[in-house]
């Protein structure tokens, strides 16, 4: 038996249809509509608009209801670069960066990523998928519908398989959707930085081995690199990005964040899907990305949390013609959020972005940054319903609290997967 269902009530329903991805002045266009509806069957959209004009459509009849009572309602967000698996949070050095030290000081001494890695060995599957589900039942709390979700804590073949077989129970485990990337190349473990070539040594180990056994077992879609000072150089990325490439993993990049290395040209040249940080991108990088069809993935959790004052340039990139898209980077160093609401008020306050130019990011440019924005990233008849329902009058109220989660109801393929009201 098909199921149907009538939503109205949305005050603002923001469909953010039309074509994808969003430049320039189109990123500000949210498709608003006024007392808005939309009629969804079996998880899927078929049609979206004014109240009027969907009641109309003969499938309303047999329709459940939902009154949504004057909320604003938009597409789930989709958080396209997180590094959802891990063991624990780094409060600990929380403290000693408050205290004066910088991130990579901190990261040369063995701390940052590495401690991340020592901690994820020394963690069971078990706690691991604990851990992670409980992170995902907040994203779906804070409106988001889809969480990209990178291995890159474990750095061995053991601990890495383990990260990516826990993503993919997930997937059938919880409601939110879950795109896997493999970050094998996040950082030279511990144990090859002894060694002379070390560093060359391990990236063989991943291009030859792991990358390989990881496509063949299905375990990810896409490969990434830390392409960046203390991490791994242009040279050693691109031959990760070309064995994942051969294997069908499609590239993505961590550019420009820490020093600026060349990795957003490396991204462009090798049809990265998305290129994401770009804190210290300069002029070329940013017309080699507008030229491009690799989306520009800003991450202002990292800044925020760090304290640094050098945000990527976000209205140069939209002005240049750039693929802007916006997520969380939740991750135990650099950005332990996940809440997109709050990356909007950091992208509006810090970076200058709109509010309507954030939300169309974090969610159609986000959608297309993933590869599935045919799917999701907007409310159009045809797509999923994935919706975001906040308890507010005005879309800009969402990055404007900023802090302070307004999400009343998040629905995943045309399920109430967290709700204030339950229903169903
Ligand atoms: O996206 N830049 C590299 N990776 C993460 C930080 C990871 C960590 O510090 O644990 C990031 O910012
Ligand atoms: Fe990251």
């Amino acid at each position: 038996m098909s199921q149907t269902l009538l939503i109205t009530g949305a005050a603002q329903l923001l469909t953010l249809g039309g074509s994808a991805p969003r430049r320039g002045k189109a990123l500000g266009n949210l498709g608003l509509v006024k007392d808005g509806a939309l009629l969804v069957r079996d998880g899927v959209i078929l049609a979206a608009g004014p109240r009027a004009k969907v009641e109309a459509h003969p499938e309303v009849r047999s329709a459940e209801k939902l009154d949504l009572g004057g909320r604003v309602a938009l597409p789930g967000f989709v958080d396209s670069h997180t590094h959802l698996i891990h063991a624990a949070s780094r409060a600990e050095e929380y403290d000693l960066r408050i205290a004066g030290a910088s991130y990579e000081e901190i990261a040369r001494k063995g701390g940052g990523i590495l401690n991340s890695v020592k901690k994820l060995r020394a963690a069971t599957a078990e706690s691991l998928k604990a851990r992670a589900r409980a992170a995902l039942a907040k994203f779906a709390e804070h409106g988001t519908t889809t969480v990209e979700a990178k291995s890159g804590y474990g750095l061995d073949a053991a601990s890495e398989l383990k990260i990516l077989a826990v993503q993919q129970e997930l997937k059938s485990e919880q409601s939110l959707e879950i795109v896997s990337t493999f970050l094998g190349a996040h950082v030279v473990p511990a144990e090859y930085r002894k060694k002379p070539k070390g560093a060359d040594a391990y990236v063989e180990l991943l291009a030859q081995q792991l990358i390989p056994e990881v496509a063949r077992r299905g375990l990810a879609e896409y490969c990434d690199v830390f392409c960046d000072r203390g991490a791994f150089s242009v040279q050693q990325a691109r031959r990760v990005l070309a064995a994942g490439r051969a294997c069908g993993l499609v590239p993505r990049v961590h550019a420009e964040q820490l020093a600026r290395t060349g990795a957003t040209q490396l991204a462009v040249e090798m049809h990265a899907a998305s290129c994401d940080h770009l804190e210290k991108i300069n002029r070329a990088d940013m017309r080699a990305l507008a030229k491009s069809q690799t989306a520009a993935t800003l991450l202002p959790g990292c800044c925020f949390h760090l304290g640094l004052p050098r945000y990527a340039p976000a209205r140069e990139l939209i002005a240049a013609g750039a693929i802007v898209a916006l997520a969380t980077d939740y991750n135990p160093g650099t950005s332990p959020t996940l809440s997109m609401p709050m990356a909007l008020s950091l992208a509006c306050t810090q970076m200058r972005m709109t509010p309507a130019e954030a939300i169309a990011a974090a969610t159609i440019n986000a959608a297309y940054a993933l590869g599935r924005q045919k799917r999701v990233g907007s409310l159009e008849a045809g797509k999923q319903a994935d919706v975001a329902v906040f308890d507010l009058d005005d879309y800009r109220e969402i990055p404007y609290y900023f802090g302070v989660n307004h999400c009343w109801m998040t629905m995943k393929r045309g399920r109430v997967v967290w709700g204030k009201e339950s229903f169903q």
